[in-house]
């Protein structure tokens, strides 16, 4: 996963190569990235591959933010259904058929002899699980699809939002920013003597000083005040990969560039599920000077 990650990010910095003194729009640069490295590790494809699915679940997404706050009254959307229903419904059926798509290559894999399981990738346990001869075990196709869908919105839209406000935010405070950079140095100058770079990262990344006493100190011992990946047994299960991409992409980002917020960018967040800048987030970059 992590290999996946590191090498997602390079090819990001790679096209940034030469773009130095210019603007970029991070948000749009970390969607691709962020598409990129969950179609990789999840579903072993690249980023084209789930393009058209990605394309699909946006749409299907400004449909559901548009339609979120309507009532609907039981029973009568199968007597008369809206357009955006009807919309919905012919995107939910373009994203099966993607999906299954995908799911039919992995499984051709192990009828051809190209490969002797359906891997052990997220894709691969559930196209086992889909092929369980316990029937009570068994995958449903719904199921099926659907966890699919979870994991290419859940995985891609949130890393998306967590990168850009982050950068955003450090182009806004310089201070911040260098204090995350020399941590990053730091601990990167430890891992050359220990090769135990993940546990520092997790240990010693605490940039703003709301945090830096940790996250029970910063909400006063109420455990309820701050949980961004949510409590209980029902809690992200993406927590780790998303917090291990954005400290991989920030400090890959970090050690190259200064990021400071161009004129062009205007504040205007708006809520598509989540919270995402209307007008994407400009930047301009420097490289470092060591
Ligand atoms: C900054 C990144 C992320 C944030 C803030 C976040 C936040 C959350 C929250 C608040 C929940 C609901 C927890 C609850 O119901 O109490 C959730 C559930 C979930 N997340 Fe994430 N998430 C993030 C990244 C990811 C990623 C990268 C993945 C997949 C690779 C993922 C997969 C899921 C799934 C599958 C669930 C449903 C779990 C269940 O219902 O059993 N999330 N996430």
């Amino acid at each position: 996963m992590t290999p996946a990650m590191i090498a997602s990010v390079e090819t990001m910095l790679e096209k940034w190569n030469g773009q130095e003194g210019q603007e970029i729009e991070v948000f749009q640069e970390f969607r691709l990235l962020t598409s990129e490295v969950i179609s990789k590790t999840a579903f072993g494809s690249s980023y084209l591959e789930g393009e058209k699915i990605f394309a699909l679940l946006y749409k299907l997404k400004i449909l559901v933010s548009r339609n979120m706050s309507k009532t609907t009254i039981p029973f009568i959307n199968k007597l008369w259904k809206s357009a955006d229903l009807l919309e919905s419904e012919k995107l939910a059926k373009g994203i099966q058929d993607c999906v299954m798509k995908i799911v039919k290559k992995r499984e051709d894999q192990v009828v051809n002899g190209e490969a002797d399981s359906f891997g052990n990738d997220f894709l691969g346990l559930l196209v086992n699980a889909y092929h369980d001869l316990d029937q009570k075990n068994r995958l449903s196709l719904q199921d099926l699809v659907d966890e699919c869908k979870t994991f290419y919105i859940s995985g891609q839209e949130t890393v998306n939002s967590l990168l850009g406000w982050i950068v955003l935010h450090l182009a806004i405070y310089g201070d911040w920013q260098e204090k995350a950079r020399r941590e990053v140095i730091d601990i990167f100058d430890c891992m050359v003597r220990q090769m135990a770079w993940q546990e520092q990262l997790q240990e010693k990344y605490s940039w703003e000083k709301r945090f830096a006493d940790g996250i029970a100190k910063a909400t006063n011992y109420t455990a309820a005040a701050f949980l961004p990946f949510g409590l209980g047994p029902r809690s992200c299960v993406g927590m780790t990969f998303a917090t291990i991409e954005t400290k991989i992409a920030l400090s890959m980002i970090l050690q190259r560039y200064t990021i400071t917020l161009s004129p062009a960018y205007v504040h205007s967040p708006i809520l598509i599920l989540t919270v995402r800048p209307r007008h994407g987030i400009q930047v301009i970059i420097e490289p470092l000077r060591t």
